[in-house]
């Protein structure tokens, strides 16, 4: 196994190396090319992410990455040229996020919810594929569009990877998120999208909510979701809630994926750089311990991923939530269990 690691910015660095101290307890000897791309590497040389360290990357069985973004840099460079550039040039158009609230999380709900769901977000269309522009910039009269792609092909792809999964799941539902009261075209194409796959997976229950209704369900009845399907944005924002009501964001994985794996996937924390605490030892590197374990998944290592998500949910269950540890002594913690 060949895994390219991006560190990347802020307190990726430091979770990185407890997820691959957690990695390499639980699986020894998986080979590991380290790339410096980031706001750093962006700093001392112009360079985002080069054509030549593209195709490098390409030949890598995974990715593992941990967060971009610095202050130095103005907000959008990195995160547009290197980690959506990444997902977009790798074609990883299932953005898998699950959500789960471990026994003995600290939740902003009440704490008796189950909460168990996937999100599969598009991730190569929508609004994010920078298709729009600006008219008469700086005037009274300035136009901005930011138009969302939706092509057949690319809806139905992660629609069907959604009924697939949730055919593997206990409760087998899908459920459509968008907003189909207001945006027609795309949600007319998602809806039909849904229709039509449904009719071959009999067994999954299927049903749709607008979006906004969803911000208000993930908090009062968040038990009531298995498998979510979304668009490119409405599946960013719904995920950052997710990660909320499951503990925040430093708990929360994400796998950005090629299912036919013509192309390396890439595993990251759901959570930024957080340049606010970075180099303090106080970013939790569960997430990205978890997305370790998505990978090892990805990879046919069954065993190998749920020793880790055992070794996180006894970890989690016992942790004092005032003091938590820091990161080195949460990573320290992770790979004696696994090993
Ligand atoms: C995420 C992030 C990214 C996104 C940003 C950094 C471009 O918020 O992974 O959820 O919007 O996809
Ligand atoms: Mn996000």
């Amino acid at each position: 196994m060949k895994l390219g690691v991006i560190p990347g910015d802020g307190i990726g660095v430091e979770v990185t190396a407890e997820a691959l101290r957690v990695l390499d307890a639980v699986l020894p000897g998986v080979e590991k090319v380290e790339y410096d791309l980031g706001a750093a590497r962006y700093r001392r040389t112009g360079e985002i992410l080069p054509d030549s360290v593209l195709h490098e990357i390409r030949g890598h069985d995974a990715i593992l990455l941990g967060a971009i973004g610095d202050p130095s840099v103005p907000p959008g460079v990195l995160e547009r040229d290197l980690l959506l550039r990444l997902r977009f040039e790798l074609d990883h158009y299932v953005n898998l996020r699950p959500a789960k609230l471990y026994p003995g999380v600290r939740t902003p709900l009440s704490g008796d919810q189950e909460i168990d769901f996937v999100v599969y977000r598009e991730g190569t269309e929508g609004p994010y594929t920078g298709n729009g522009g600006v008219l008469r910039r700086g005037t009274p009269h300035e136009v901005a569009t930011e138009v969302s792609v939706n092509t057949a092909f690319g809806v139905e792809r992660v629609v069907r990877a959604a009924f697939a999964r949730a055919q593997s799941r206990e409760r087998k539902r899908v459920t459509l998120v968008h907003k189909t009261n207001v945006l027609k075209h795309a949600g007319g194409l998602w809806q039909r999208t849904v229709d039509a796959v449904a009719a071959e997976f009999p067994d999954v229950t299927v049903d749709y909510h607008h979006v906004d209704a969803v911000m208000i369900h993930l908090v009062t009845h968040p038990e009531r979701y298995d498998v979510i399907v979304t668009d490119n944005l409405f599946g960013d924002i719904v995920t950052d809630l997710a990660g909320a009501i499951c503990g925040g964001i430093g708990l929360a994985a994400s796998a950005n994926v090629n299912p036919e794996r013509l192309t390396p996937s890439m595993f990251e924390p759901v959570h930024g750089s957080a340049p606010d605490i970075a180099g303090q030892d106080k970013a939790d590197p569960t997430a990205a311990v978890l997305s370790v374990a998505l990978m090892l998944e990805h990879l046919g290592e069954q065993q190998a991923a749920q020793r880790i998500e055992a070794a996180v949910r006894a970890d989690l269950a016992s942790r004092d939530p005032e003091r938590p540890g820091g990161t080195r002594e949460i990573g320290e913690r992770l790979a004696r269990a696994v090993s």
